[in-house]
Order: C-alpha cells, then sequence, then structure tokens
C-alpha cells in the first residue's frame, strides 16, 4: 500500500490512475509514458474551464481532488479509498476498535467528547424533551440547558438517577431521548443501566450513556440495552493527557447508526487531578443548582490514578500544610 500525500494528487479515468497533480494543482507526473492526460479526464478536471482541446494547458486544470486530501493506492492502479473528512484509514480503525470495545455496531470519532455529545444530541428533533441525570459535566449541562435550549428549543429534566420511579414519571409525550453519565462527574453518582435501558424500550425513547468516566473496561451500556455510548476520549481511553477527542459508539439500532454518520461529517489522563468543581467544570451552572447539587466551594475532587500511593499522600499533606 502506498499513502500519497497532498502534493500528489492522483488523477483518474475511470478507477484507472493515470498520474498525479502536484501541489500548484499542474499535473507533475503521469504513470506510463505519457504526459498529458487523457481528454476524459481533463474534461472532469476543467469543469469551470469552458471548451476543452488537446492543447488545454495543464496550468488550466483543476484538481479532481483537493488539498488537503489524501489517496491511499493499493497495487498502482487500484483506488479504494480517498481519504478526506469522512473517510479516513486511521480513524476508520479507531472507530472500529471503540465499536468492538463497546459491543456497539458501529463507532464514529470526533474532535472532542464535547462535540460527540453535540452530535448526538443533533439525532432530536427541534422541541424535544430530554431526560438527564442531575449531575452531568458542565459541558454537556451547557450545551443542553443554555444552548439546545436556545438553539433547538430542547427541554430537558434533570433526574436523580437513584430515583426510577421519578425518571419513568418524569417522560411526557414529547420526550424523545434519555442521557445517563455514570458515573457522574463530579459526584460519582451510579446509574441502573439495566433497568434505565428497559424504560428507554418501553418508552421507544432513545437512550445515551456518556461511558467517559468508567470506559469499556469496566462497565458496557450498549449489551446492557443502550443505544448509543458517548465518550471524553481526552479521558481515560487515551490516558495520556496529549490528546483531545470523543467518541460515540451505536448499538443495534441501523436508523441512528445511519444519522450519526451522517451527522458526523455536519466533527483523561491516567495522571491523578484535583479540581473545584464549583469553580471550574460547573462554574456555568446557576448558583442555586450548584449548591443543591451539593457541588458546593468546599467540594473537592481527587480523580486518582496509578502514581505511587505514598508520594500522593505525601503530595497532598504537603498541600494542606502549605
Ligand atoms: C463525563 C464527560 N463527558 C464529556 C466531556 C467533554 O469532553 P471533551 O473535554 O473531550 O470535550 C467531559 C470533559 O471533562 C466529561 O468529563
Amino acid at each position: 500500500m502506498r499513502l500519497y500525500d497532498i502534493s500528489q494528487l492522483p488523477m483518474l479515468e475511470g478507477d484507472i490512475l493515470v498520474g498525479f497533480i502536484d501541489k500548484w494543482d499542474l499535473l507533475s507526473h503521469v504513470e506510463g509514458d505519457s504526459r498529458h492526460l487523457s481528454l476524459p479526464v481533463k474534461e472532469a478536471m476543467t469543469r469551470n474551464v469552458g471548451r476543452l482541446d488537446k492543447r488545454t494547458p495543464e496550468s488550466a486544470l483543476k484538481p479532481l481532488f483537493y488539498r488537503g486530501q489524501v489517496a491511499v493506492i493499493v497495487d498502482r492502479q487500484k483506488f479504494p479509498c480517498l481519504v478526506t473528512r469522512s473517510d479516513v484509514l486511521t480513524r476508520h480503525a479507531l472507530e472500529t476498535a471503540i465499536a468492538e470495545l463497546e459491543g456497539g455496531t458501529r463507532g464514529y470519532a470526533f474532535a472532542s467528547g464535547l462535540t460527540a455529545s453535540a452530535t448526538v444530541l443533533e439525532l432530536l428533533d427541534k422541541d424535544s424533551h430530554i431526560i438527564a441525570v442531575d449531575d452531568v459535566y458542565g459541558g454537556t449541562y451547557r450545551l443542553v440547558d443554555n444552548v439546545r435550549r436556545h438553539s433547538a428549543g430542547h427541554r430537558v429534566s434533570w433526574i436523580n438517577p437513584d430515583n426510577l420511579l421519578a425518571l419513568e414519571a418524569a417522560i411526557r409525550p414529547d420526550t424523545r431521548m434519555i442521557w445517563v453519565e455514570t458515573p457522574t462527574n463530579p459526584l460519582l453518582k451510579l446509574a441502573d443501566l439495566a433497568a434505565i435501558a428497559d424504560i428507554a424500550h418501553r418508552h421507544k425513547l432513545i437512550s445515551v450513556a456518556d461511558n467517559t468516566f468508567a470506559s469499556p473496561a469496566i462497565q458496557r451500556p450498549i449489551p446492557l440495552g443502550f443505544d448509543i455510548v458517548v465518550h471524553s476520549a481526552t479521558k481515560y481511553l487515551n490516558g495520556h493527557s496529549d490528546v483531545v477527542a470523543g467518541l460515540a459508539v451505536v448499538g443495534n439500532r441501523p436508523e441512528l447508526a445511519d444519522k450519526s454518520g451522517y451527522l458526523q461529517n455536519a466533527v483523561g489522563g491516567v495522571e491523578s487531578l484535583v479540581s473545584q468543581p464549583f469553580s471550574m467544570t460547573h462554574a456555568s451552572i446557576p448558583l442555586e443548582q450548584r449548591l443543591a447539587g451539593s457541588i458546593t466551594p468546599q467540594l473537592i475532587r481527587l480523580s486518582v490514578s496509578i502514581e505511587d500511593p505514598q508520594d500522593l499522600i505525601n503530595d497532598l499533606r504537603q498541600t494542606l500544610t502549605d
């Protein structure tokens, strides 16, 4: 397999590779003897240039594939994959891997966790009602309650995941989605995924689980009945604090999978972390709601990871005594 970069845009005649153009949009190399492209290829490249004949200068030609795209050519003349925003081999590999890990049918990669969440929310029609657990990542809260409330007329009921009766009672005729984060950020509330998936099925609602904090190593919502899993892959899935990324996986719902693929085109580290959700991740939630949800200035979140425990204890002791 050869991977051609943007300075070697391939030209095709049918599915035969006939040459490349360089980064100046000029024909720079032709496979075989001729230094000229055949007329049909020239025509395909010059849709807006007007009448063509064999003397049309190469400088008048437009590329069939534009810069920023990369072609992967397997065995010289076959052209199986044009690498573009929606067709990238490495991204496909990542998407296949996360779909497998989560037990879903299709995976989708995004530029951030919040982009994955935003895209999944796009599955809803305007004016839909959402039931969401009452302790979610602040960005998810902002997205649903601030942004989509205004841009899409979405309404949300925030429900304690412990209270399944309240959750089911909150379902209205316009409810379309149940959004669960488990464990939640920052209070680590847990949800009974199988029971919530059952409620969603009975009421024909789309069920979504933000599985960022558990990761598929610990919990797999799709085999428990959920339709969609989202991830901030920025966190544990990446594990090195050097990537911002999001992932979504769709279970056995082909119509949701197709729609997600369409929408995708429109798209933690393992070190321990100390944060104060009140002033950081959840600062944009109204004060009253933060306090009612126990997100007080005194709440300090310790995300303890894999460092030596004694080092962590020493660090904490030093911080608290300084
Ligand atoms: C549970 C959860 N979901 C989603 C996100 C958003 O992910 P990203 O920062 O990759 O956009 C975060 C970010 O902290 C999160 O904690």
